[in-house]
């Protein structure tokens, strides 16, 4: 049980529905320098790129992007008008397109039979809400979720907690019967998808996931308005998405590892569950979860972490009770085209790439924070770049921009073009940027490669925080969050980093906790919520926009690629100290050796220190021809994390320094091989992974020192 705890304390965020973690890792930054500088000192090119941000484009295009359905595979009007918009600022654009498997639902319906013979019929529908009026859209999408199994379902229901593994171990362990059933989950904690696998393990028939208040701390009905009258959650709230299982293999289920073109081969899903499952409002779970009340096992004998929430009158008693759930989710298989929306920039360098993401698809005629804050900031990023270019500047690096189609489903867009585009990409890319929910709180939240620490707080320096208070994001974000977290499998970032061992950062805003409630995949992420709520008057979305086009002109104009090897040395160091101390609470100290691994780390660390001895000397004899060849190596010795196989049964995942976690799968897990091996209790397997991961730093080294 320790262990466990151990290793999913740290990994309590969400996808799309980032929430502040309060880890502390000073040791972890680099900072460049400790005395505040305000207002920010920029250049000539800063001040063109920065100045050229108007809340009030930003918000003109939040629009256009926030009442449009764009559900993945049903149109490419929303890429196609991107498209334009970029190429109006000189980007030339194109669509990449791919036929993928998609699914849609056709019928859904849940009904509870109570022992006594009544009945309850929840309608599976958010509110309709008269000033927010994507609410009421006619074509608004049904709640779902995507790569769901078709059909149906009927038995009693067992509450599951979180529906992490040891959740379902501990109530099996004290008898609860599993098999058959029907689990009852709440969000939070482990991808939505991983509840419906482990389910699913456990032998249960379907699955209900519903959004529980007590994860809303303060922020509750008790102490505020909901929406839309206040910033507390909306009872009829439901989150949508995908329950793919994320952590194996992200991208088209029937074609992994290779691009989904017209007339691919297609393999048999096994990355998508075999048993039906639908999601559900805290209102309507209510009546559900009251059934349990004092049956099977009480909450306090179950006692695991967040096992009891916040919704009145609900006791969280596993159940079962003599109650029949009959659950219907009855969905239409397709192959759909997606479009990605692409827009090149060429460099003088040709071999030496920036990309720079967001996806566009969403789970609603809305989206105002996922995916479209990130949407409206890449428009207002081109038109920064167009500004500099009329000026004459040319970037010294390709700039490629990126709108991916189908992330909702499963990073399936960016996945695919990057199992198409991979020797490319494994040659020429420095780096990718990934802004997904772009502001949907008021703490800036970066999670990055370690390599780009040092740039993402140097460039956090350079931008004013909007809060009136002659502040930069750097001060908020020092003062409020002041880590960096590591890369799980939250956006499209996934495949750049996790597959091809590319550097790359994941930026946006997170909420603090008396900031409104963001309902994430639901309806209520409208326009309205942003501009009422979350960001009025778009001046967050200015400076996140602002802070992502300097950190892209930093990376395509600097002489000296600002990436920094060394950090990977010192994030590794203090890595290995966490995972000795996971073995050490798997009692496996004695029977596991480390040497190989320290010894590795530790070759890397020298290589860096050298290398970085060597670029200064390049830098100050302003030697272009030795810079262009360590440049080289910067944007090169990420391949080494991923140049020894991939992680047990989920060969996609090839980055040995960092995963998602196999049943967390947004959130990451460090040294993953050796890690999840000592969890699973294979001693085997672990030593297997210490000497492959131990290679996979040495090649890392090699790259930088050759
Ligand atoms: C049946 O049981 C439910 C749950 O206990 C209760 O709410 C309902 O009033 C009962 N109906 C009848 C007709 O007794
Ligand atoms: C939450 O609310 C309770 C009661 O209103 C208060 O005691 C507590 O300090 C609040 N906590 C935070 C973090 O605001
Ligand atoms: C599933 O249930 C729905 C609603 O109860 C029903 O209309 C449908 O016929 C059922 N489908 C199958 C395959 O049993
Ligand atoms: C950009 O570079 C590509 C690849 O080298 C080349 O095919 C293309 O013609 C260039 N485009 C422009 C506008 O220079
Ligand atoms: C832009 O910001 C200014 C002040 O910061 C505000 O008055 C204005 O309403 C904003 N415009 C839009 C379109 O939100
Ligand atoms: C490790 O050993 C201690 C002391 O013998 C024991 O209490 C604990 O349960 C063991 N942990 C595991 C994961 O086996
Ligand atoms: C460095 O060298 C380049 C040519 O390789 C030249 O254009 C530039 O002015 C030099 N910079 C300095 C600071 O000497
Ligand atoms: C630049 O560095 C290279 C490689 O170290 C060296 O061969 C060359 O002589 C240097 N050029 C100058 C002008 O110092
Ligand atoms: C441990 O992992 C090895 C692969 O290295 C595998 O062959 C073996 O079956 C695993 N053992 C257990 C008990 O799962
Ligand atoms: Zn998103």
């Amino acid at each position: 049980m320790r262990l466990t705890a151990l290793l999913l304390t740290a990994v309590t965020v969400y996808a799309c529905d980032k929430e502040y973690h309060f880890r502390h890792h000073d040791r972890h930054l680099q900072r460049r320098d400790t005395s505040p500088v305000f207002p920010p000192l920029l250049s000539q090119n800063e001040q063109i790129l920065v100045n050229s941000f108007q809340n009030k484009s930003i918000s003109e295009w939040s629009y256009y992007y926030t009442h449009k359905r764009n559900v993945a595979g049903e149109s490419n009007a929303v890429p196609k008008w991107t498209a334009e918009r970029w190429a109006e600022q000189g980007f030339r654009t194109r669509l990449d397109s791919y036929h993928v498997y998609l699914n849609y639902p056709v019928h859904r319906s849940l009904e509870l039979r109570y022992g006594n013979g009544s009945g309850y019929h929840p309608t599976l529908e958010e509110q309709v809400l008269d000033v927010d009026e994507t609410t009421g859209d006619p074509d608004r999408v049904p709640a779902f979720h995507g790569y769901s199994f078709s059909g149906n379902a009927s038995a009693e229901y067992v509450y599951v907690g979180r529906g992490q593994r040891d959740d379902f171990k501990r109530i099996q362990a004290l008898g609860v019967r599993l098999k058959g059933k029907i689990a009852f989950a709440k969000y939070g904690g482990p991808f939505r998808g991983l509840k419906v696998k482990n389910a699913q393990e456990y032998g249960m028939i379907g699955a209900v996931i519903f959004t529980d208040p007590g994860d809303d701390k303060n922020m509750t009905a008790k102490n505020y308005l909901t929406y839309p009258d206040g910033p507390a959650r909306n009872p009829t709230g439901i989150q949508k998405g995908s329950v793919q299982f994320l952590s194996t293999y992200p991208g088209d289920p029937t074609t992994p590892g290779y691009p989904s073109k017209e007339g691919s081969p297609r393999m048999d899903k096994k990355t998508v569950p075999q048993i039906p499952s639908l999601p559900i409002s805290w209102i309507e779970a209510q009546p559900l979860l009251m059934a349990l009340n004092d049956h099977g096992v009480d909450a306090k004998t179950v006692d695991r972490p967040n096992w009891v929430g916040a919704i009145d009158g609900v006791k969280y008693s596993t159940g079962p009770s003599p109650a029949t759930l009959t659950l219907s989710n009855i969905m239409e298989d397709k192959i759909d085209r997606i479009h990605n929306a692409m827009g090149i920039i060429n460099g003088t360098n040709e071999d030496e790439v920036v990309i720079v993401g967001n996806h566009h698809d969403a789970w609603m005629i809305g989206g105002a924070a996922d995916p479209h804050s990130g949407s409206a900031i890449l428009i207002e990023l081109a038109k920064a770049f167009g500004t500099l270019l009329k000026t004459g500047w040319k970037p010294k690096r390709t700039i490629v921009l990126a709108s991916w189609d189908a992330e909702e489903y499963g990073l399936v867009g960016s996945t695919e073009w990057v199992e198409e585009y991979v020797p490319w990409l494994r040659d020429s890319a420095v780096a990718y940027l990934n802004i997904d929910v772009g502001v949907a709180g008021s703490i800036p939240d970066f999670s990055a490669t370690p390599d780009l620490h040092a740039l993402t707080t140097s460039i956090a320096r350079k931008v004013i925080w909007p809060n009136g208070k002659d502040r930069t994001v750097y001060d908020i974000w020092e003062e409020k969050a002041g880590e960096i977290g590591a890369l799980g499998a939250q956006s499209d970032y996934t495949a750049f980093v996790h597959h091809a061992g590319i550097a790359a950062i994941d930026m946006g805003t997170t909420r603090a906790p008396n900031d409104p409630i963001y309902h994430t995949h639901s309806n209520f992420d409208s326009f309205h919520w942003m501009t009422k709520f979350a960001d009025p008057g778009f001046v967050m979305h200015k400076a996140i926009g602002q802070y992502l086009t300097l950190m892209l002109y930093h990376l395509v104009d600097d002489e000296s690629l600002p990436l920094e090897p060394r950090n990977y040395g010192t994030e590794m160091d203090a890595w290995l100290k966490e995972l000795q101390q996971v073995v050490s609470s798997a009692n496996a100290t004695a029977v596991l050796e480390f040497k190989a691994l320290e010894d590795a780390v530790a070759t890397f660390e020298a290589a860096a220190q050298n290398f970085n001895t060597l670029r200064e000397i390049a830098v100050s004899s302003n030697n272009s021809t030795l810079l262009k060849g360590l440049n080289h190596k910067t944007r090169d010795f990420g391949r080494g994390f991923v140049s020894q196989g991939g992680l047990p049964g989920r060969e996609f995942y090839q980055h040995l320094i960092f995963a998602p976690g196999i049943d967390t799968g947004y959130a990451p897990v460090t040294f993953p091989g050796i890690t999840e091996a000592v969890a699973a209790g294979n001693l085997t397997l672990a030593r297997e992974f210490v000497s492959r991961t131990a290679k996979a730093v040495l090649a890392a080294a090699d790259i930088l020192n050759t």
